[in-house]
């Protein structure tokens, strides 16, 4: 309850930084990228992301599922992302 003002902020900031930056979005360039790059790149936007020890592998492939549709993450990035998290763990 305490986090809603700071995502709402987070929100307005994001909202500001992709209208100025126009399309300069995910979609294209994401393939080429690692799933570090795009854990960093896209995980951190709304909310400090745990550490991948937080999660065993069934666990991220859950978290990351519900991500994917908040995050607007092609089913790529998704995955690279959930490899990336798995490694880590
Ligand atoms: C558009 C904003 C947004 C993005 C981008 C986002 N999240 Fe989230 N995330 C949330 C919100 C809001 C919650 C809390 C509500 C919920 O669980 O649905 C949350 C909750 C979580 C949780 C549960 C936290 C806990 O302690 O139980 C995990 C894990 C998580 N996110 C991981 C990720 C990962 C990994 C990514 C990148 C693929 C990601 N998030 C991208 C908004 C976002």
């Amino acid at each position: 309850m305490k986090k809603i003002p700071i995502i709402i902020g987070l929100f307005a900031v994001i909202a500001a930084i992709v209208i100025s930056s126009s399309c300069a979005t995910t979609s294209d360039i994401a393939s080429a990228k690692s799933g570090a790059q795009l854990w960093g790149e896209n995980c951190l936007r709304c909310h400090n992301t745990p550490s991948p020890e937080t999660f065993s592998d069934t666990e991220w492939d859950v978290a990351v599922m519900h991500m994917r549709v908040r995050a607007n993450l092609t089913e790529n990035e998704a995955t690279k992302i959930a490899e990336f998290l798995k490694t880590a763990n």
